[in-house]
């Protein structure tokens, strides 16, 4: 039995109360679902800057009524304190165990167009969501931080401790946050877990909007039949990794020992996928699917400041939490493609 197979069986023996920030985001929303088929109590905290009420109704179907009921959700913005305070008590099952931060604004290209906005959810809301959680005593506070910290460092693989320069505001504020995470540690013993998400995909990702992340993007094209765009020849390569896995590593996270804590893991499949090979796999999944898309990839300039390879070494997390990735990038697309071809038409 895998270290991830016997949490989920103590969980759900002893339910345990969950605050997942951005729960009508993507990963929120995956996070949310596990946790209610595992019968946990959970309360989400979400402003829908990002996210959405379908995803959360889409999470509703899913789970029997049951574990509906064990979800509280409060509409809110963690730039609020108060509200960060409020959210660390379940109504009915108590006080919150583990903190699961996702709310941030995403998207290196939004913190380009907007660095306040996203320097004030990112940082702001960051810290007070520390504070709050650190005031409440949860037993656990794990958070959403991002490989765009390797930022300028030419190493391949990513390995934790050696970064570069940020190369955006948004990395700015992951990295910040990692900042901040490392001295409430130190200052307060408030010791917490980051996860550095590589790409991650699934379903529930959104495909609309200037700030679309690649997959969606490029599987609501052909199904619409419309062009697909590469940014330069297509050998660009990125560690994109299926959002079960980055749902597991949170799980491992959040249950872990303290001799775990204060610390960050890369959270990726440790692999590199090109962008070509990405087009074709999901050219490929959708035919499994039923869509056919017949243009081949339309290329176009190299978008600067794009890195050209991305992936990491993965061994921190699978010593130290456990971590056995479930789905590789291909059995993640089928069953991303499979959502977005039920969702899109
Ligand atoms: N998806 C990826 O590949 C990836 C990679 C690296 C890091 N991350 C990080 O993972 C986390 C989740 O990302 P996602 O892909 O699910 O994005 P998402 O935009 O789908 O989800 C983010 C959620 O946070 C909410 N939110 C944003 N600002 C808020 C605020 N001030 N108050 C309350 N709620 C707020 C949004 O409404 C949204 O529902 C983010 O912290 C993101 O930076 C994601």
């Amino acid at each position: 039995m895998t270290r991830y197979e016997e949490i989920k069986t103590q969980l759900k023996s002893s339910p345990k109360v969950w605050l997942v920030t951005g729960v009508a985001g993507f990963i929120g929303s995956n996070l949310l679902e596990t946790l209610l088929k595992l019968d946990q109590h959970v309360v989400g905290l979400d402003n829908f800057s990002t996210g959405f009420q379908h995803n959360l109704d889409e999470v509703q179907d899913s789970v029997t009524e049951a574990q509906w009921q064990r979800f509280q959700f409060v509409q809110g913005d963690i730039c609020d304190l108060d509200t960060c305070k409020s959210v660390m008590k379940h109504a009915t099952a108590g006080d919150v165990n583990y903190v699961l931060h996702q709310a941030a604004l995403g998207s290196v290209p939004r913190s380009i167009d907007d660095p306040i906005s996203t320097n004030k959810s990112n940082i702001d809301g960051f810290l007070n969501m520390l504070v709050a959680a650190k005031d409440a005593g949860v037993d656990s506070f794990t958070y959403a931080a991002s490989s765009s910290t390797y930022g300028d460092h030419p190493a391949l693989p990513k390995v934790e401790e050696n970064i570069g320069n940020p190369l955006s505001p948004y990395a700015v504020t992951k990295y910040v946050n990692e900042l901040y995470a490392s001295v409430f540690a130190r200052v307060y013993g408030f010791k917490t877990i980051g996860l550095r998400y590589f790409n991650v995909f699934g379903p529930r990702q959104n495909p609309d909007g200037a700030y679309a992340a690649v997959i969606p993007k490029w599987t609501a094209a052909m199904i619409k039949g419309e062009p697909v765009f590469i940014n330069g020849d297509g050998e660009t390569s990125r560690d994109f990794s299926f959002v079960a896995n980055a749902v597991q590593l949170n799980l491992l996270a959040a249950t872990a020992d303290d001799a775990a804590k204060d610390e960050v893991y890369n959270m990726a499949l440790g692999d590199r996928t090109t962008l070509n090979e990405l087009f074709f796999g999901i050219k490929d999944a959708l035919m499994h699917h039923g869509v056919q898309y017949n243009n081949g990839p339309d290329y176009r300039e190299f978008r600067s400041g794009d890195v050209r390879h991305s992936q990491a070494d993965t061994s921190k997390a699978k010593n130290k939490l456990m971590f056995a990735p479930s789905e590789n990038v291909y059995e993640g697309l089928e069953q991303t493609i499979n959502w977005y071809v039920q969702s899109c038409n």
